[in-house]
Order: C-alpha cells, then structure tokens, then sequence
C-alpha cells in the first residue's frame, strides 16, 4: 500500500491545503496529513484544534483514504514509522520553491530514502497562507475566501477572542 504523508503546520488549515489534500489523496492509497510543530512559527491554535480544523474542512470531501494526526518530533521519523512512500508538499512559488529544496535536501540527511513530491497550487489559491489568514483574521478582516467555509466560525472565533485579550 502507497502511504503518502502530507506534513505542515496548517496553523490553520487554508482552502490552498484542502486542494493539496484532494489532489494527494488520488496520487496514493492513503494520505496521512500530519501536524508538526515549526520551529520558527509560533502557532494560534493548538495541534489538537488544528487537527480538529483539519477534519472539518474535509467533512463534505468525498475523500475516504485521508487520515488527520499530530506528531511532536521530526518528520522522518514519523514518515519511517508509517511507511512512506514520500511527502507531498503544495508549492505557491519560486521561494517555496528553495524553502522546500531545502525541507527535502534535510529531511533526505537524516533519512536516505526520504521523498517528496511538490505539487504547483491552483492558480486562484496561490496567494493564500495560513500567515496572511492570521493577519487578516487579527484585525478583524474577511478571511472567507482563504479558508473552508466549514471552519470559518471556529477560526473567526478564536481571532475575536485573540483581539480582546
Ligand atoms: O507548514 P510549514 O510550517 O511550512 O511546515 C513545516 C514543517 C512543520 C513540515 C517542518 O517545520 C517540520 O518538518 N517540522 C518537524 C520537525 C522536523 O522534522 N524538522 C526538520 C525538517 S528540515
């Protein structure tokens, strides 16, 4: 069985991943999307309400082979423990282009046989990052068309409550 994983901070989840996520899930026999921790982020929702966002944005998607977790440690070890055939990563231009380069030229330092496969985004969904749904939602603007309409109300929410603290 062809397990692909699909790693991100999804800090949340954007309308740009749903589609990486539809378009992955037909590439292998089951996609596993995972939260990791970045770093160099410092994420406004915990892992559990990410996952949690995750699966409500795929709520209506016909997508049966698509599984949600979270993972606290390094990618390789979660895509050894799975099995992976490879990551899939959505790239929306040149310097994603380098920053996953990068991602991947690491990842394969720690573990030889580790793979990725960078899908181009749609074209309408190509501005759209979880940093810019942040900044919008911060200050109280229309994150509609960034994000699944399915976690609109959740996601407006904490942003309300994140404004009045
Ligand atoms: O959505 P992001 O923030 O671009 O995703 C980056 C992520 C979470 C995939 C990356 O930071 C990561 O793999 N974190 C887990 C720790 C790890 O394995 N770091 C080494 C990667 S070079």
């Amino acid at each position: 069985m062809n397990v692909m994983l699909f790693p991100g901070s999804f800090d949340p989840f954007t309308r740009g991943h749903r589609d990486i996520a539809r378009r992955a899930s037909k590439l292998c026999d089951k996609l596993v999307i995972a939260v990791l921790e970045n770093p160099s982020k410092q994420p406004t929702f915990t892992p559990e309400e990410r996952v949690e966002l995750i699966k409500l944005s795929l709520i209506n998607e016909d997508l049966n082979n698509v599984e949600v977790m979270s993972w606290s440690g390094l990618l390789v070890d979660l895509y050894k423990q799975l099995g992976c055939c490879a990551s899939v990563r959505g790239l929306r231009s040149e310097t994603d282009f380098r920053y996953e380069s990068e991602m991947a030229l690491a990842n394969r330092l720690l573990l030889p046989g580790y793979d990725v496969v960078l899908l181009p985004c749609r074209d309408d969904l190509s501005l759209i990052s979880s940093s810019m749904v942040k900044e919008v939602g911060l200050y109280g603007g229309d994150i509609s068309k960034m994000i699944p309409a399915e976690i609109i109300d959740i996601v407006k929410e904490k942003f309300s409550k994140g404004r009045t603290q």
